[in-house]
């Protein structure tokens, strides 16, 4: 009776019990929405480092050892021109390009990976000599590139050794780590183990074939 007279005189004044149970209900909303942005969130950073080892050709995130580095850059002395690195990851060898004077890109699928290399790359004092470009390798050019670097899986190689030879120029050059492409002859190499560069310029590999071409109808004859 006093209850309903109060709730009656009064409407906010309701019943003790109705209040907990209606803050316990916010409470309870306010958890699933955090445990929900939480999962969200998670799924949105762990999905770009997942899919790649869904794709037919899988090629994870492994980032280059400082040693593969030093046998890229080494490799890269007395050469000038723009560089691409072919699936970039953290943006380490295009940095390390950029310091040592060149207009260094990175092609890299994984957008958190990009935006984390533009900002090492800030960070590092290189912003204006390099740029980060979330794309698919398969679907862009590297024709204007002289110097490619490229850290791939032995799967790729074949496909990837028959793009580049389309795409690019005479003068080019492909520093391929840790593993080499399948028909190219090698130029030079550099380090050993899993941190070898195989490196190839182009006008080689392609006068090697011209020669080969040549040679093969004799052969037959
Ligand atoms: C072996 S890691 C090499 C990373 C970097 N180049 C280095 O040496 O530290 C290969 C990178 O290629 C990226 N990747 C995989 N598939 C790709 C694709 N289709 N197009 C562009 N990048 C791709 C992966 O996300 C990964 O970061």
């Amino acid at each position: 009776m006093i209850f309903k007279a109060l709730a009656e005189e009064n409407p906010a004044a309701e019943p003790q019990e109705d209040r907990g149970s209606s803050s316990g209900r916010s409470w309870g909303q306010m958890v699933t929405a955090g445990v929900g942005g939480t999962l969200l969130a998670l799924y949105a950073v762990v999905i770009p480092f997942v899919t790649p080892a869904l794709r037919k050709v899988c090629l994870p995130f492994v980032p280059a050892t400082s040693t593969q580095i030093q046998n890229v850059l080494k490799m890269l002395e007395n050469r000038s021109g723009s560089l691409v690195d072919i699936g970039s990851g953290d943006g380490r060898i295009v940095i390390a390009a950029a310091k040592k004077g060149f207009k260094a890109v990175g092609c890299e699928l994984n957008p958190w990976l990009v935006w984390y290399s533009r900002y090492r790359a800030w960070r590092d004092g290189v912003h204006q000599n390099t740029k980060f470009y979330i794309s698919d390798l398969w679907k862009v050019s590297f024709s204007c590139y002289t110097n490619v670097v490229v850290f791939g899986v032995p799967q790729m190689m074949p496909q990837l050794e028959r793009k580049l030879e389309e795409e690019l120029e005479y003068n080019a050059r492909i520093i391929a780590c840790r593993f080499p492409f399948p028909s190219w002859i090698p130029d030079h190499t550099a380090g050993e183990g899993t941190d070898t560069v195989w490196v190839y310029d182009l006008k080689h590999s392609r006068a090697c074939k011209t020669k080969s071409l040549e040679i093969t109808p004799e052969m037959k004859s």
